[in-house]
Formats: structure tokens, C-alpha cells, sequence
């Protein structure tokens, strides 16, 4: 099933979305950030909506279009985003975390921007660790029943494949479902097209062959679905 003959399965439910890439300011001009575009997420709220879901979209510094019938809440920062999500989820049935947060952000904010010195130094930019938003919520959850889903993006390595990776993450992370994209050309970030396989605390492996990431979306709510059915 694709986007046909959709399902209204997600009448009399609230979910919540996170999508784009936060941003970490050293200063009033300056920030760290990441690529993320946020059309993952874009596109698992305008699904979860299309099957009748109430869905809040937990936004970082993406320029898209609001989906249609979707409360859209703005952030830039990790922690903005943490606050806004945590919120959310207070009465949330699932959490879709497709936002890509900056891991790290300067130890420091420069009120003024920061100007050059003109000499060869190095400059040092001190960083200090964000909260992991999927960590939290997935191990403080405010209902037994909420459902939470994550994205990693993964490169394999000569010691681990990429589900090996994901594997590991989705047991760090405490999260019902894990969506692992392999990244590398042409795949992933600013791609329009996405494959993924979805893993599950459960051990199951669905494989989403490269296919829009409108499609993409409605396997992940297709897996949601299945997991409250098996969890109360
Ligand atoms: N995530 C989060 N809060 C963070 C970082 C990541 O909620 N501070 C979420 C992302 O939205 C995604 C999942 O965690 O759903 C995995 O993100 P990823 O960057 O792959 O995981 P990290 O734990 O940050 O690990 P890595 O060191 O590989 O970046
Ligand atoms: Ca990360």
C-alpha cells in the first residue's frame, strides 16, 4: 500500500513531529549546524494528518511549506526543541523524532559578534553535550502506551554494518522503532528519495525499498499502528 487507499487508522489519535536541524549560536551571526532539510519530517506529518491523526510538528529552521491541518511549532535550538517535544508528548499517543538536533553547542554565547583577531592562532570554540530528546522521552515516558520513533543516519564501518549500528542505537536510545537510513551518495540528506529498514524493539526488520519519503512515512505509521496494537 502506498499513499492509495489510505486508512483512516489514526482518527482519535495526537501525535507529534520533529523535523529540520537545530542550530547552536556562538554569537548574534554565527551558529553550528547541521543539513537537515526537514521533508522527512514534513512528510510523516502530512501522512499522520491524511489518516486522521491530530499532529504537531516540532519545527527547526526549515523553510517548507506548513502541511495542511497541522499545528506547526517553531524552534532553533536542541533545547528549544526538547522543551517543545517534552511538552507535546504530555498527551501524545506517539513521537516521531525525524529532526536532526545538534549533538553539541558552544560552551559560550558572545552577545556581540565575535570579531577577528588577525592573527594565525587557532581559535578554540569550546562545546558542551546537548540532551538527547530521544533518550529522555523514551526512558521517561509520561504514558506507558506512547510510542516513540527515531532516524540514524549510518555508515557502516570496519568492525559493524549499518544495522548492527542501528541496532546498538535503538537499544541506547530506548525507543520502540528505529528508522535506519543508509547514508552516502546521492541517499539521505537533501535526497528526495529515501530506503530505510525499520527496526524494532521487538527484533523485527521491515525493509522500505528506495521509495518516496511520502512512502517512507506511511510504512513508519503503518509500524506505529502495529505497535499499539501489540502494547495495549
Ligand atoms: N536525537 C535526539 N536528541 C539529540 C540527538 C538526537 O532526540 N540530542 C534523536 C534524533 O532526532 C534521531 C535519533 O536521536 O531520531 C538518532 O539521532 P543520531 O544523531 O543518529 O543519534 P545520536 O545519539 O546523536 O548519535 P551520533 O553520535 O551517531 O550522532
Ligand atoms: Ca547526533
Amino acid at each position: 500500500r502506498g499513499t492509495e487507499g489510505l486508512r483512516r487508522d489514526l482518527v482519535g489519535r495526537r501525535v507529534v513531529v520533529s523535523a529540520g536541524g537545530t542550530r547552536e549560536f556562538l554569537d548574534p551571526v554565527r551558529f553550528l549546524g547541521n543539513r537537515s532539510s526537514g521533508r522527512q519530517g514534513y512528510a510523516l506529518a502530512r501522512a499522520a494528518a491524511l489518516r486522521g491523526a491530530r499532529v504537531t510538528l516540532v519545527a527547526a529552521n526549515t523553510t517548507l511549506p506548513d502541511p495542511a491541518g497541522v499545528a506547526v511549532t517553531r524552534v532553533v535550538s536542541t533545547r528549544e526543541m526538547r522543551d517543545a517535544v517534552l511538552a507535546e508528548a504530555q498527551d501524545a499517543d506517539a513521537v516521531v523524532m525525524a529532526a536532526a538536533p545538534a549533538d553539541f553547542r558552544p560552551a559560550d554565547y558572545s552577545e556581540h559578534k565575535i570579531k577577528k583577531s588577525g592573527q594565525d592562532t587557532a581559535r578554540i570554540v569550546e562545546l558542551v553535550e546537548n540532551p538527547d530528546i530521544l533518550a529522555e522521552l523514551s526512558k521517561n515516558r509520561p504514558r506507558p502506551d506512547l510510542v516513540v520513533v527515531g532516524f540514524a543516519a549510518e555508515t557502516g564501518d570496519a568492525h559493524a554494518g549499518v544495522l548492527d549500528h542501528g541496532r546498538a542505537k535503538l537499544a541506547a536510545k530506548g525507543c520502540d522503532l528505529l528508522v535506519v537510513n543508509e547514508v552516502g551518495p546521492d541517499k539521505g540528506f537533501e535526497s528526495p528519495e529515501n530506503e530505510a529498514v525499520i527496526l524494532g524493539a521487538d527484533g523485527s526488520e521491515t525493509v522500505v525499498p528506495r521509495a518516496s519519503k511520502d512512502i517512507l512515512a506511511h510504512r513508519v505509521w503503518d509500524l506505529v499502528v502495529r505497535t499499539w496494537s501489540t502494547t495495549g
